[in-house]
């Protein structure tokens, strides 16, 4: 049923603006929790929250609708740019002259690509990842004080940032709601801090403590 309700294009991009919202809302929670990590407290208040989430009875339902959500987003994306090229062979050369919409659709695509593998990574290393007896917080704190850790991290958050900020305004589009120029900038806004947020911490983390 599922796969019927987002066969169509129409049904495709929908569907890619629903999950990607959905997504938008994860990484704010996510955001916010990691900012416990700026609390200068050893680490305590950002074990205590891991733990808190870890024991949630609603974990694993949730957890459950993070990874389908994650995959529908990113089956559709693919699905939706493999339409686009069977549909206009040519079409790359064609749409360059007119504007950056091509432009921003490939970038999307592959800052999308690189994000997935970003967090294929982060999992491996973080959710999954040998705390060596210590805590969470310890594991973060000793992942960022390495060079290459610490500059991959900014640079996915770079191209997490691009993503954010085409996908957010396109998915209102899909959605047939038109944003005024302040709603824009607002929009930009959110992008800078979710993408900004994120990497300001293993700078934070590898030049400061
Ligand atoms: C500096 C930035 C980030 C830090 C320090 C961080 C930290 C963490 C940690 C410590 C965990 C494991 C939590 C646990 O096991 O209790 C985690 C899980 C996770 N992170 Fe991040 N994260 C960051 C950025 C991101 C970004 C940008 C994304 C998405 C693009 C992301 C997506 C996830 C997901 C999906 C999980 C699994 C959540 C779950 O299973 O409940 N993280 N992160």
């Amino acid at each position: 049923m599922l796969a019927k309700l987002f066969s169509g294009s129409v049904g495709k991009k929908l569907g890619m603006a629903l999950t990607g919202l959905a997504l938008y809302m994860f990484l704010a929670g996510h955001l916010a929790g990691n900012m416990l990590l700026f609390k200068g407290d050893g680490g305590a208040q950002y074990n205590a929250y891991s733990e808190f989430l870890l024991n949630h009875p609603l974990i694993v339902p949730v957890e459950i609708g993070l990874i389908l959500v994650l995959i529908l987003h990113v089956w559709l994306a693919i699905s939706v740019s493999l339409d686009n090229r069977r549909a206009r062979p040519r079409g790359y050369q064609v749409e360059r002259a007119s504007g950056g919409r091509n432009w921003a659709s490939a970038t999307m695509l592959y800052s999308g690509l690189a994000t997935f593998t970003f967090l294929i990574i982060h999992l491996i290393n973080f959710k999954y990842g040998d705390r060596g007896g210590g805590t969470l917080y310890d594991l973060v704190m000793k992942s960022f004080k390495t060079p290459l850790y610490a500059g991959g991290y900014v640079l996915a958050m770079v191209l997490l940032g691009f993503h954010l900020w085409h996908s957010f305004q396109s998915a209102f589009q899909t959605l047939g709601i038109q944003l005024s120029p302040r709603q824009r900038s607002a929009s930009i806004l959110v992008c800078l801090v979710l993408a900004g947020g994120f990497g300001v911490i293993p700078l934070w983390i590898f030049l400061f403590t």
